[in-house]
């Protein structure tokens, strides 16, 4: 388990003085810091088909990036490179833990737990993020430097890497294990490793209402909805034959606005759109079908946690009438049950103790049997 210490700071304070705000280094925020997860198994991991990794490093003062699954790193130096893992929640339990302290803020804000291993003057390069990142530091140190936010001139370093050109410090330090940085969007970074060492960035994603635009066509076009045309049975005769009138722009906009106004529509695709895996999971649906006695039974005995990168969430005004959203669907569900599947969308664990009034409950013991012959959650043992 890992305990977040802020340094006096309350959580509130954290918000309000530097949310999306400012960037600022918590020092010691993981106090006693080991690595999660050793650097042969993350190495490992970049070796796997389905994992997204990067390998960048530069050579001859030019940036050069592979992507993986890797076979070897054997041709690699001991010096200049970085290796990356995007998504490292959704295939390491020990690594998903590192963004456990971070529930103070709301799990659909999440976007993932990105990692990287790097060798002495390895980096990514300096950049900028569209995201709020919690930059862990690992075992050995790594020199940040970090820029004000502004306008800055990117450019392409390489075809898979934006870099923004060199800028003036804010913050210039040097971190070491269990040390925080944390980075709003648009503020300009760049780390680069003084010793080998490990880094674990907890992002936070806000999606642009382009994508929330998109996906909601998308939503649309799947659900066969938003079809009707507009209707215009009291038009009247015009003059002006080539003027979009006031009225009628007013009716095109309502047509797309009377979608936005429908909130079971546009409720049904926000927990769809929120709830879409960002990365592939590491699914391993049961081989055989979990029995309803044998689920209620093994309910009293282990805890259940939620597959690394799996989402699920629930709107409070729904979630009383039998609706959640887990992994991109709606999954309805007898209201009675409402208690246990809040516990299971706000907790990655669910302890027997906490499940127990819910183990003889048919409808809670269906709807369970279903979520793990899908792999979605697993029986674990008890924290
Ligand atoms: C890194 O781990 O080297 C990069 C993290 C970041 O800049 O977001
Ligand atoms: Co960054």
């Amino acid at each position: 388990m890992y305990s977040l210490d802020l340094n006096q700071m309350s959580q509130n304070e954290f918000l309000s003085t530097y949310w999306q705000k400012k960037p600022v280094v918590i020092r010691q925020g993981f106090k006693d810091f080991t690595d999660p997860i050793s650097i042969d198994e993350f190495a490992g991991i970049a070796m796997e088909e389905t994992v997204q990794s990067r390998l960048l490093s530069k050579k001859n003062g030019q940036w050069q990036a592979e992507f993986g699954p890797f076979e070897s790193y054997d041709h690699l130096g001991d010096r200049d490179w970085s290796l990356v893992i995007q998504a490292l929640d959704n295939f390491s339990e020990e690594a998903a833990a590192l963004i456990e302290p971070f529930r103070f803020l709301p799990h659909w804000r999440l976007d993932d737990l990105m990692a990287s291993f790097a060798t002495p003057g390895g980096g990514v390069g300096p950049h900028i993020d569209n995201y709020d990142t919690f930059i862990c530091q690992g075992s050995g140190k790594r020199h940040w430097r970090v820029g004000d936010s502004g306008p800055h001139v990117e450019v392409i370093a390489h075809e898979a890497l934006l870099h923004v050109e060199p800028f003036e410090a804010i913050i210039d330090v040097e971190l070491a294990a269990g040390d925080i940085l944390y980075i709003p969007p648009g503020f300009p970074h760049e780390g680069i490793a003084l010793e080998p060492s490990m880094s674990f960035s907890v992002g936070f994603r806000a999606n642009s209402a382009i994508s929330l635009l998109s996906g909601f066509a998308d939503h649309l076009i799947d659900h066969d909805l938003g079809g009707q045309l507009l209707e215009d049975p009291a038009r009247q005769v015009i003059t002006k034959s080539g003027e979009i009138t006031k009225q009628d722009y007013a009716s095109i906009k309502t047509q797309l606005q009377n979608l936005l106004d429908d909130d079971s529509l546009f409720q049904h695709f926000v927990g769809n759109f929120l709830t879409n895996a960002k990365h592939e999971l590491d699914l391993m649906p049961s081989e055989a079908p979990f029995a309803s006695d044998e689920v209620s039974e093994l309910l009293g005995i282990h805890a259940i946690k939620r597959l690394g990168g799996l989402r699920a969430f629930y709107f409070s005004d729904t979630v009383n009438e039998g609706v959640c959203y887990i992994n991109g669907e709606k999954v309805s569900f007898d209201c009675e049950i409402a208690p246990a599947i809040k516990l299971l969308c706000d907790q990655v664990i669910v302890s027997p103790e906490e499940l127990m009034p819910w183990r003889s409950n048919i409808a809670f013991i269906n709807l369970m049997v279903n979520l793990l012959d899908q792999g979605y959650w697993f029986w674990s043992e008890v924290e």
